[in-house]
């Protein structure tokens, strides 16, 4: 059973969680994360998101063919697929990205502090995904996010993660 953990362990305890136990999520749960990714901050407050949750066993299926990174969808116990408009301009294509970051890191450090384990799909097929979730043909399916309780490792501060040497990352004052 996954407890759940502070917000600098919930930092150091996210991963990516692409399979899950047979628990069921509690609404409120989503909800709250759901709730994270609207209070995340956004250029000018734009808010350009819309979030699709999604529970039926049929349609996560659906979802977990659109694109061959979304797999784990098919066993997920809900996702939320993030939609944006068709971007205003180049300048707003990069915007929407960043701000829709800032909201799925905020939809995922939510989960985390609630012991629940999230992972990234991108998404291929476009057209598939706008049909499984009925989004208006002036948004795009940008990405999905698959959420359940880890089988496997629960979600515990990760002691040498997976990345780049902190001195080879970080610069100070100067590069
Ligand atoms: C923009 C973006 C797109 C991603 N797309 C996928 C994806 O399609 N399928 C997948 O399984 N993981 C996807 N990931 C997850 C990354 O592979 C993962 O975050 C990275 O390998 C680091 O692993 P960690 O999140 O477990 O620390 C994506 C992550 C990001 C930020």
């Amino acid at each position: 059973m996954s407890e759940p953990v502070e917000t600098w362990d919930a930092i150091r305890a996210r991963r990516n969680v692409r399979t899950y136990d047979d628990r069921a999520m509690a609404p409120e749960d989503l909800d709250r994360i759901l709730e994270a990714g609207r209070r995340s901050p956004s250029a000018s407050n734009r808010q350009p998101w819309d979030f699709v949750l999604v529970t039926e066993p049929r349609q996560l299926q659906e979802l977990s063919t659109v694109w061959t990174g979304a797999r784990h969808l098919a066993t997920a116990k809900a996702a939320i697929v993030l939609v944006l408009p068709e971007p205003e301009s180049e300048r707003y294509r990069l915007i929407d990205q960043y701000d829709l970051g800032q909201a799925t890191m905020a939809m995922m450090l939510a989960a985390t502090d609630l012991g629940i384990g999230s992972a990234h799909s991108a998404i291929g097929d476009q057209e598939a995904c706008q049909r499984i979730v009925g989004s208006p043909p002036d948004r795009i399916c940008a990405y999905m996010l698959g959420f359940g309780y880890p089988a496997e490792r629960p979600l515990q501060p990760i002691t040498k993660p997976n990345r780049r040497p902190f001195e080879e990352v970080v610069h100070r004052g100067r590069w």
